[in-house]
């Protein structure tokens, strides 16, 4: 097939993770004979120092036009400065809204081979298998922000259709796995997870008798998330608990540079970003894990080219590479254990790829 994929770098480690995955792509392009056009566009850090705007114009119409969008990360202390009328993140947050991704995947996965780099117990976290899907582009990070006299305020809000369109995607993904959803919120407190709750309760009985759908608050489910990680299945909840509760999960999986996440929307193309930030204390330095990246790029083809088979040939090399026992610096037990860099990483995932395209031949 043929597909267009924009590739947003961005700022920090963002470069080199998305070079890492877009060499992967490449590998599978090759393999698979398929042809995928790359084009780059700048967002975040990177996009204010060009054109004084984190993410202009160009890049959103390039993004709407591709069938897939690649972002590495955005964001650095360059541009941190708390009275700065412009940042980096401002630009990822309107590119989700401007995509309409309101669903975002994120896989945490426990794989053996790299389950002793987790501070966790290996009973606790051994075949853990979680999919959270957080909700993007609304709740507090959208709502009307304020601060004035010295009082600030954001503002959160949730509509009915904003919670049940992703309550749906989480209940359609259960189907697909064991069948359990968690929805998360804290309707003890706050209105927007009272409403959270009855959509939600309402979604499944109505729409998914087959699921078993159970609600946790978030302050119980971060605990639980750590204590019996086993117990979730598919896991479903607002923007920010989202944000929170999968970093404290990257926890789980031994490092948050292995996780990768793909941003759906109702139609139209995906967009495709390793949950790990920008990292400036790495960038440019070849230290940066690029799984989380690579293996977005086997969630992009899955999830926007429908190339299934790919999806998991680029899994499956990913989890070779590790076995093999090749390590970035965040996954070595000391700087001695450092057995590859972030283009070696990426290198030795393609050559995986294209033994087994040879291997099939051959079959
Ligand atoms: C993430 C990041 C972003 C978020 C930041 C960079 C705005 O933490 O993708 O998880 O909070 O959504
Ligand atoms: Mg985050």
């Amino acid at each position: 097939m043929e597909a267009v994929i924009a590739l947003l770098p961005g700022d920090g480690i963002g470069p080199e993770v998305t070079r890492a995955a877009a060499d992967v792509l490449e590998a599978v392009a090759g393999t698979f004979r398929h042809e995928f056009e790359f084009s780059e566009y700048p967002v975040g850090g990177a996009a204010i120092d060009d054109f004084g705007d984190p993410l202009p114009a160009a890049t959103v119409r390039a993004c709407l036009a591709a069938d897939a969008v690649f972002l590495g990360a955005v964001g650095g202390p360059k541009w941190s400065d708390p009275k700065a009328a412009v940042r980096p993140e401002q630009g990822l947050l309107k590119l989700r809204r401007e995509m309409k991704v309101f669903a975002n995947l994120r896989p945490v996965t426990v794989h053996r081979s790299v389950a002793s780099a987790s501070p966790l117990k290996p009973e606790i976290i051994e075949g853990v298998d979680i999919c959270f899907v957080r909700e993007l582009t609304g709740g507090i990070y959208f709502g009307e922000k304020r601060r004035e006299n010295g009082v600030a305020t954001d503002v959160c809000t949730y509509t009915e259709d904003e919670v049940a369109r992703v309550v749906r995607l989480a209940c359609r993904l259960a189907r697909e796995r064991r069948g359990r959803v968690t929805s998360v919120d804290k309707a003890n407190v706050l209105e927007t997870s009272r409403l959270w709750r009855d959509v939600a309760t309402r979604i499944a009985a109505e729409e998914f008798p087959g699921v078993h759908m159970e609600h946790a608050l978030v302050d119980a489910a971060a605990m639980q998330l750590l204590q019996n990680p086993r117990g979730y299945d598919v896991v479903v909840t607002e923007n920010m608990f989202g944000d929170i509760l999968t970093d404290e999960a990257s926890v789980l999986a031994g490092s948050i540079g292995l996780l990768p996440s793909a941003s759906l929307a109702e139609s139209g193309p995906g967009l495709y970003e390793p949950i790990h930030g920008s990292a400036p204390d790495l960038a440019g330095r070849g230290l940066a894990n690029p799984c989380g990246a690579i293996l977005s790029g086997a969630l992009l083809l899955r999830h926007s080219l429908g190339l299934a088979r790919e999806a998991e040939a680029v899994e499956t090399a990913v989890y070779t590479t590790l076995r093999r026992g090749l390590r970035t610096a965040d996954l070595a037990a000391s700087a001695d254990h450092i057995s590859a860099s972030t283009a070696d990483f990426a290198a030795a995932v393609a050559d995986e790829i294209a033994g087994e395209g040879q291997g099939r031949a051959i079959a």
